[in-house]
């Protein structure tokens, strides 16, 4: 892998600001660029760094793919602007929908939404604005799994021979590639961003499909979602890095008033983690896993069965897709 790694241990946090700042001001140089916020600490980062660096001649954009959780495109929205930055919302939820249709395989899921970003959305806004560079919070760990052949994620190109300006018609620019997680929310706190998003936890760029086995399909991911919303409620103070929803695609038999109801699956998971390279479950206390487990059965429309994954990373990994 030719990127280097910069450890928490070495990152000079304003030295590092000052160096991005100035990269991403002599790229762009007088031109314009989009950026893409997904509103996780890496693009919410980005967006401050690029702001600083280029002004109004940065636009940053939020795309709504469906596939975001409950109120999430809103209150994205809603923080930005109390920091002075514009967001524009893009409704592209039957773009996504429309690639991930008939799609089970979990790479397959993964690359459809890589096209639906890089090659639908943000071509258009590109041709639209005039930019020539799109701003991204790919991060050291993305690509690390990437390359190791683990996962494609949503936001890797260069590193799987995707030459962005040849396949889609612009630069790509990366300032946080050499850091991992708890490097970049220090850079967040001393970039000014508020507490509830620079400690965020980490939520993956293909949003509620990493969360979805099988076909993503609208009522899929609003059962997901409202599960995800739950899940997030009840363990907001457990102190982890990371607590999500999981939609099986399996059914099971379940019993509800007393007749057969044939429903849902919801996998919990909860990890331990500082980096996302590795990680152990949460030891949630026993009351904790009921109420979940009862919340969901009850909230949630066809859910008849929660679990709880025990298993350490690896062999698993954070998120089921
Ligand atoms: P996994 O599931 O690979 O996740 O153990 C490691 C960390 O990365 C997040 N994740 C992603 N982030 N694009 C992202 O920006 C992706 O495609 C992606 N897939 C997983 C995940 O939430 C966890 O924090």
């Amino acid at each position: 892998m030719d990127v280097k790694e910069i450890t928490l241990e070495e990152l000079d946090t304003e030295k590092f600001i000052a160096e991005k700042v100035r990269e991403i001001s002599s790229v762009v140089d007088d031109g314009v660029a989009i950026n893409a916020l997904s509103g996780g600490v890496d693009s919410a980062v980005v967006t401050m760094l690029a702001h600083r660096a280029l002004g109004d001649r940065v636009k940053t954009y939020f795309v709504d793919s469906g596939l975001m959780r409950e109120k999430e495109p809103e209150d994205i929205v809603s923080v930005f602007k109390d920091l002075g930055v514009p967001v524009e919302l893009i409704n592209a939820q039957e773009t996504f929908f429309g690639a991930l249709k008939g799609q089970t395989d979990p790479e397959d899921k993964r690359q459809a939404i890589t096209r639906s970003f890089y090659r639908d959305v943000f071509a258009q806004l590109v041709r639209e604005t005039g930019a020539k560079h799109l701003l991204q919070g790919t991060n050291y760990t993305d690509i690390e799994e990437t390359v190791a052949g683990i996962k494609r994620q949503h936001n890797i190109l260069e590193q799987l021979g995707i030459n962005p300006e040849e396949a889609y018609g612009y630069r790509v620019i990366e300032p946080l590639i050499q850091l991992r997680k708890s490097s970049i929310r220090k850079l967040g706190k001393a970039l000014g961003l508020p507490e509830e998003t620079y400690s965020r936890p980490p939520f993956p760029g293909p949003a509620l499909a990493a969360r979805v086995i099988g076909e993503v399909t609208p009522e899929r991911a609003r059962l997901v979602r409202s599960a995800t919303t739950i899940v997030e409620e009840e363990l907001s103070q457990s102190g982890a890095f990371q607590y999500l929803a999981i939609l099986h695609e399996d059914k099971v038999t379940g019993i509800r008033d007393g007749r057969r109801d044939y429903g849902f699956q919801i996998e919990v998971r909860c990890w331990e983690s500082t980096d996302a390279k590795i990680g152990s479950p949460t030891r949630l206390p026993y009351e904790v896993l009921d109420r979940l487990a009862n919340r969901i059965t009850t909230e949630v429309p066809g859910v008849v069965s929660v679990t709880y994954n025990i298993t350490r990373k690896p062999p698993s990994t954070i998120e089921a897709v």
